[in-house]
């Protein structure tokens, strides 16, 4: 059906006639079938070029389409090496036949669920060096494994990530409530790693967008959202190797219940008026139970809400012993201004600020998406904006790349170069802009940002 989606050759009346139900009801899963495997081209583009990987193992390859991984990378490097594998026999005959040839490509029939099979098996030996980096790929997968085939076991992170010391301290305890609490700790692990990806693939975009001198070509694009910066900021958070495994607990439930309340508050806050009533009763009702599954979790693990003063209002989640107690109200800005240190206040966490004045600004301006504006102090504030999203990359990078084994040196040291160039190109067009407003007494330029 994947390949159905796609537009491919290599599918069966029966997928097609599927496929044609499925769009009837839902017609955006063929949009979301092409946005995913433009992610998977970007991200082998990425490895193959800017990372320099020469070998990739892509599992749950699906059958090949145009596009494949080898022939991605070979844009870059004809001679990069490719292992795929995939548990279904129908994908392991199409893509023997479709990719025979190939000294570089080799095909392999097993099944994520047993990775150690997958790197003893003789033909990714043949062909992959593990003393050299490797692109693992896994897109479009990790939604087939249940929770009881566990998808962080299969993904483990490496030696020296926090999460290894705190499955330490929650292992091997019978009592129900640690039990609980090492469920909280799999769950926010869970949804970080999925945050992670994320918020990686958009910053990555975003940076790569920004190029090397400017910030205009910022203004066609629309990825730099405030929840990717916001998202890259709280994992930081989570992912603080200086906090012992108890307060992770606590800031990872703090995660998952502010995620699902915000959730839940806007499915309700939703125009009902738009919606068929049944559909948007469904939604309230999956996010509410989602909600309070969270809630349980939480409880589950021993762990209490404390109220605000009118008793109600739930304010923050504590630990009774070791005694610890996190807010559920987490601010980004204060959170990043305490994890980027150097940089000046005005890097506000912008991005929100970036959407409605990219939008204002085409509204003023007249001008169309990928079309330079004209420099403007609005223009300057999407500038701050662009700094903190620059800023918000390198800290993902440096904070939580390591936990998944990359060595992500390089690419910290090219965003912080870009993050200078952008700064470079707002003080000239600070310069510029604001040349009739003499220097001193002290201007503030917009949101506080020091001309
Ligand atoms: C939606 S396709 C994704 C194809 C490709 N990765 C992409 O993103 O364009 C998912 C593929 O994963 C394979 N798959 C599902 N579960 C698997 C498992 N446990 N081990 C290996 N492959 C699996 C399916 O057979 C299918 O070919």
């Amino acid at each position: 059906m994947y390949d159905a989606y796609l537009g491919g050759k290599d599918n069966y009346a029966a997928d097609r006639e599927a496929v044609r139900q499925v769009l009837r009801v839902a017609p955006e899963v063929r949009d979301s079938a092409r946005a995913n495997r433009a992610f998977l081209q970007r991200a082998v583009r990425f490895l193959a070029g800017e990372a320099g990987l020469r070998q990739f193992i892509d599992i749950g390859t699906g059958i090949p389409t145009a596009g494949s991984v080898h022939q991605v990378a070979a844009e870059t490097a004809p001679a990069t090496r490719v292992v795929y594998v995939d548990n279904d026999p129908i994908v392991h005959v199409h893509a023997n036949a479709l990719l025979t040839g190939s000294g570089t490509t080799r095909i392999v029939l097993a099944d994520l669920r047993e990775p150690e099979a997958i790197l003893q098996h003789p033909k990714v030996g043949e062909l992959i060096d593990f003393r050299q980096p490797v692109g693992l790929l896994l897109v479009a997968i990790l939604h087939f494994i249940t929770e009881e085939e566990n998808a962080t076991r299969i993904v483990a992170p490496r030696p020296g990530c926090p999460w290894t010391q705190d499955g330490k301290t929650v292992a091997d305890h019978a009592d129900p409530q640690a039990q609980g609490r090492a469920r909280l700790l799999r769950c926010s692990r869970h949804q970080a790693m999925l945050t992670y990806v994320n918020a990686y693939d958009h910053l990555l975009t975003l940076a790569r967008v920004l190029g090397s001198d400017g910030a205009m070509p910022l203004f066609s694009h629309t990825s730099l959202s405030r929840a990717v910066c916001e998202a890259a900021v709280r994992f930081a958070w989570l992912m603080d190797p200086g906090i012992p495994s108890e307060e992770r607990i606590v800031r990872g439930a703090v995660a998952l219940f502010v995620s699902a309340d915000e959730r839940l508050k806007s499915v309700r806050g939703l125009p009902a008026e738009r919606f068929d009533r049944r559909v948007h009763r469904q939604m309230i009702e999956s996010c509410t139970a989602e909600r309070d599954a969270v809630q349980e979790l939480i409880t589950g693990a021993g762990l209490t809400f404390g109220h605000r003063q009118n008793g109600k209002t739930k304010s923050r989640l504590e630990l009774e012993s070791p005694k610890v107690s996190v807010p559920l109200k987490i601010n980004v800005t204060e959170l990043m201004a305490g994890l980027l240190p150097d940089s000046p206040s005005w890097y506000n966490i912008g991005s929100s600020v970036t959407h409605s004045l990219y939008w204002g600004l085409r509204d003023v301006d007249g001008s169309r998406p990928g079309e330079p504006l004209a420099l403007t102090p609005n223009v300057l504030d999407v500038g701050a904006a662009a700094e903190s999203a620059i800023s918000a990359s390198g800290l993902i990078l440096d904070r939580c790349g390591r936990c998944y084994g990359h060595d992500p040196s390089a690419h910290i040291k090219r965003t912080m170069e870009r993050r200078e160039a952008v700064d470079a190109l707002m003080r000239r067009a600070t310069r510029s802009t604001w040349a009739h407003i003499p220097a001193e007494p002290q201007h503030r330029g917009p949101r506080g940002r020091q001309s």
